[in-house]
């Protein structure tokens, strides 16, 4: 499925690209983040938009943080590239509980500038131009903007809409001899999918089959709702090799701001992965390595009580929508706090549709085609504000749709 770029510059902003190398010339800022910045200049506008959870960061971790600065004269300093010793320590054992093998703090495990640094770097590790990299979509707005950084070719293979879940017929039927990787956002942002295990084993036998990597996006991995598990690709030990997982601390911990994540691989790979962290960004912030290592060496219920309100959101929005639906439909996500509403309006592209909800209604949504042209007719809404937030946005919708579609 093709993607227009054209469509996706939410500001309009007409780009000068005399000069500018060819790789960033073709890529675009995400929507995502386009959004508020429009909403920032209209101003009085509330978010359905970007993914921040409205939780300030446990109070624990800042205390940490302080006794650090206070305490220790190297605690602003650089800190190893591969980040701390004792955090990747921490990290490597969390991990190796969850996926069953031994993961190597010193060989496997490097923290980057939150999950994106650590998506960034590694498809640029394992995409050459012209390769192919599968997207099951709608699929989250970045993994486009990295592949095509990496003069890769984004294939786009549609998720099931009736429940989001993948298809891995058709995902079969995309690769070809130039796929390269797929990339799995797991739980799925921007649809709140929590993919079957028994869909995300055949995706690894395909892999395994076809000598592909697979990229998996595992930034929402605590977070799925109704008491379900949440499959990680790592449990796979025939994956070793060939698969690249990202973490982070941001949704966690509600640690957006923080930038620090973390990056899996084995050795052979990583190695060339540190080589991008080294020419970009050198080591994760130093003290936000603190502040993770005080997350998950600290008191866990903050995260129980994050994933316990989220789930308390996603009911609130779901019932809000219940009340719209003759104007939107909606599958209730099973995890992280995103959902994609098809709007019933015919002749409409999303960006229009979202654009007319910001400046008319004063509502940030993101337009679906940010997602990728199977993201097209829908809006995705977060549902990481504060119920009040969230309430509010939703009476502003009503409202307009009320007064304008008759
Ligand atoms: C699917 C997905 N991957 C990666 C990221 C980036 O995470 P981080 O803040 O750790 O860079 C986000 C942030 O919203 C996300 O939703």
């Amino acid at each position: 499925m093709a993607l227009q770029r054209s469509a996706l510059v939410a500001s309009g902003k007409v780009y000068q690209t005399h000069g500018i190398s060819r790789r960033v010339a073709q890529i675009t800022i995400s929507a995502i983040k386009e959004m508020p910045l429009i909403a920032s200049k209209v101003g009085g506008c509330v978010s359905l938009g970007q993914g921040i959870p409205s939780f300030p960061t446990p109070p624990h971790i800042i205390e940490a943080v302080y006794r650090k600065m206070r305490e220790d004269p190297d605690a602003g300093k650089y800190t190893l590239g591969p980040g701390m010793l004792e955090l990747r320590e921490a990290v490597a054992l969390q991990l190796s509980r969850q996926s069953g093998r031994t993961v190597d703090p010193d060989k496997e495990i490097c923290i980057t500038v939150g999950a994106m640094e650590a998506l960034s770097a590694a498809v640029l590790t394992v995409v050459d131009r012209g390769d192919e990299v599968i997207l099951p979509s709608p699929n989250y707005a970045s993994h486009i903007e990295q592949v095509l950084l990496a003069e890769g070719i984004p294939i786009f293979v549609p998720l099931l809409e009736a429940n989001w879940q993948l298809d891995v017929d058709e995902i079969r039927r995309a690769i070809t001899p130039r796929t390269k990787a797929i990339i799995i956002c797991n739980p799925h942002n921007p649809t709140g999918a929590n993919f079957a295990e028994s869909d995300l084993r055949m995706l690894a036998d395909l892999a395994i089959a076809n000598d592909l990597f697979i990229i998996c996006d595992e930034t929402y991995d605590f977070l799925v709702y109704d008491g379900q598990s949440h499959f990680s690709l790592t449990t796979i030990p025939e994956l070793e090799g060939r698969i690249i997982a990202t973490f982070s601390f941001s949704k966690k911990y509600a640690m957006t701001g923080w930038r620090v994540g973390y990056v899996y691989a084995a050795e052979a790979i990583l190695d060339q992965i540190m080589k991008i962290h080294d020419a970009v960004a050198i080591c994760a912030p130093s003290l936000s390595q603190h502040a993770a290592l005080a997350a998950i060496e600290g008191p866990q219920d903050c995260v129980a009580e994050i994933k316990a309100a989220l789930q308390r959101r996603r009911d609130l929005v779901c019932e809000r929508l219940g009340q719209l639906e003759d104007f939107f439909d909606y599958v209730k996500p099973q995890g992280a706090y995103y959902l994609m509403a098809r709007y019933k309006l015919p002749d409409v592209d999303s960006m229009t549709f979202a654009l007319r909800l910001l400046h008319e209604a004063r509502v940030i949504t993101i337009p679906g085609a940010a997602f990728g042209p199977t993201g097209e007719n829908h809006i995705r809404i977060s549902f990481g504000g504060a119920e009040s937030e969230l309430n509010e946005a939703f009476d502003r919708i009503a409202k307009w749709l009320a007064d304008t579609v008759k």
